[in-house]
């Protein structure tokens, strides 16, 4: 697609730098921007500084959230964001969509969990995913499987869509012949932590990832080093730790990872109370401060600089610094000062007082950051100033 860094050979004025901004808590306090967001972008997007937005957030496709961004952050329209330089919680997740990843979800059955309606499942099938199904279809097609999401009948109805095969409890054959889920993938916060609870604890007990049987590996005490999962159980992968997030209200709220320690909580009473000591739930997770979000962030920043300067810029001009603006320190801050770089760039990270991190009394964060800074507009400063 077309790039948001206008191509020009490479010259002096070249910058060896990026900047990587955070969206919640330091452009965007939920719908409002932070004061200086807007400036800053634009700033930079005139002075052909490149920048990429690295969240933890997502539930809409790249192309929807770009158009919120540009639209909240009131962005004048030569200077807009591009949807290349967005990169949210799932974005990374298109890669298990692509026949050449390994594994390849690309037409196994994927359980899409999170966002509002069937927003994520959009998301997954503009991947490449072509077997998506949500909570809502399960729950549509059978009510009684979580008894108090009742009261939601209506707004599930209003996207659910039939299920590919159905909870056959009777099934002689259950593999061939009911829902057989080979993936479950938090793509945003769920809605109903309950509905989705439930259902990520029969897929995470079932025979081979089947809805609505019970493998009978579980609560065997020979398999305990195995662990439960041991029976084909799908992986899931959460695609944001976040515990918590700056939103507009003035505490800091309950994120992605507050619904995983939700969902462990459970696993760890429902196993063992079967096994008597506790069984790990077996998960991944993405998105910041993990190495590869990180990763999947500097070839994206990589390859914006080859198509804008030209494929040889990494040998003439490399990329030296990048400046990582974050709220959360355990997100933010904790990957930046962590990140091993592909290209041998050093990412400063830099903390703003307008998030999670709020300084109350000379408080200090968990880690430490290179710099904390007032807002996102103090924290260009010094890095402009700090780029030499
Ligand atoms: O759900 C969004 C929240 O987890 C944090 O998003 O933009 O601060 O990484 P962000
Ligand atoms: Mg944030």
């Amino acid at each position: 697609g077309t790039r948001y860094l206008s191509s020009q050979p490479p010259n002096s004025r070249t910058p060896n730098f990026a900047f990587a901004f955070d969206i919640d808590g330091v452009l965007l306090r939920s719908s409002q921007p932070i004061p200086g967001a807007t400036q800053c972008l634009t700033y930079l997007h005139k002075h052909h500084i490149p920048f990429i937005l690295l969240t933890n957030g997502g539930g809409k496709t790249e192309a929807q959230r770009t158009r919120d961004l540009n639209d909240k952050l009131s962005l004048p329209p030569e200077y807009q964001i591009h949807v290349n330089q967005l990169i949210q919680s799932h974005t990374p997740l298109s890669e298990l969509a692509t026949t050449h990843g390994t594994p390849s979800y690309k037409n196994k059955t994927i359980l899409v969990v999170g966002g509002d309606g069937d927003k994520c499942r959009l998301c997954a099938e503009n991947y490449g995913f072509t077997n998506v199904v949500t909570p809502g279809d399960i729950f549509a097609a059978y009510p009684d499987i979580w008894p108090f999401s009742s009261n939601f009948n209506g707004y599930y109805s209003s996207f659910a869509r039939p299920l590919p095969r159905p909870i056959n409890l009777e099934a002689a054959d259950p593999e061939h012949e009911s829902l057989k889920i080979d993936a479950v993938m938090v793509f945003n916060d769920p809605r109903d932590w309950g509905l989705d609870c439930q259902l990520l604890l029969d897929i995470m007990l079932s025979h081979k990832g089947i809805v609505g049987t019970y493998s009978n590996k579980n609560g065997r005490k020979d398999l305990e080093n195995h662990g439960y999962q041991s029976d084909g159980q799908p992986p899931i992968y959460f695609s944001n730790p976040d515990l918590l997030w700056a939103s507009a209200y003035p505490l800091s709220r309950l994120g992605q990872g507050g619904f995983r320690e939700a969902m462990v909580g459970v696993w760890k009473a429902i196993t063992k109370s079967a096994s008597g000591s506790e069984i790990p739930l077996k998960y991944t997770v993405m998105g910041k401060p993990h190495q590869p979000t990180y990763e999947y962030a500097e070839r994206v920043m990589v390859r914006s600089r080859e198509e804008a300067y030209g494929r040889d810029v990494q040998e003439r001009i490399p990329l030296e610094k990048v400046y990582m603006i974050g709220d959360n320190p355990e997100s933010d801050i904790t990957g930046a000062n962590n990140y091993r770089s592909l290209v041998g760039a050093r990412w400063m990270s830099v903390l703003t007082r307008t998030g999670v991190f709020r300084a109350r009394e000379g408080e200090r964060p968990a880690v430490e950051p290179r710099v904390i800074v007032d807002d996102v507009r103090e924290g260009v400063r010094w890095a402009l100033k700090d780029s030499g």
